[in-house]
């Protein structure tokens, strides 16, 4: 079961308006969706996300599928995505990659048992220019190397 909150359908409300159309607003109201509903879009966000716009689920399911910034399973405390296109791969981001997955003993997709981290290889981060990156939640952290990458885990609150 999802609905939105009051205050989150004033949000949708002022998206809408930011737009000639509302199929316009899907990608915004995604995110509003994904944030309540703990940082991942369950069946339910996705069907209150189209109902709130008037909008097919097949639609939503569509955007949605295909950014990966919409996680479409639970991840965990920290969401570890690190961009694996061509500027990050020139300069290290597969021996980040293997690092991490070594380190905590999980692959693209996974989550710990403990529920902290979740991995996920993505595509351009738009950080090219700062590679390699990778994203931890909502923050960005640029030209990593496996010893920043250790400190940033270590800095991690449990
Ligand atoms: S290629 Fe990695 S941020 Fe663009």
């Amino acid at each position: 079961m999802f609905s939105f909150t009051k205050e989150n359908l004033q949000r949708i409300e002022a998206e809408k308006k930011k737009y000639p159309t509302v199929e316009s607003a899907v990608m915004p109201v995604l995110w509003i969706a994904q944030e309540q509903n703990g940082n991942w879009l369950s069946e339910a966000a996705i069907k209150a996300t189209a109902d709130v716009l008037d909008l097919s689920p097949a639609h939503v399911i569509g955007v949605a599928s295909f950014y990966t910034m919409y996680n479409k399973q639970p991840v965990g405390k920290y969401h570890l995505q690190v961009c694996s296109n061509i500027s990050c791969s020139l300069l290290g981001a597969k021996k980040l990659i293997h690092h991490l997955e070594n380190k905590l003993a999980i692959t693209h997709g996974e989550t710990t048992q403990d529920g902290l981290y979740t991995f996920s290889e993505v595509e351009c981060l738009g950080s090219c220019g700062t590679a390699p990156a990778m994203q931890i939640n909502d923050d960005y952290h640029e030209n990593l190397t496996i010893e920043k990458m250790d400190e940033l885990l270590k800095g991690l609150e449990k």
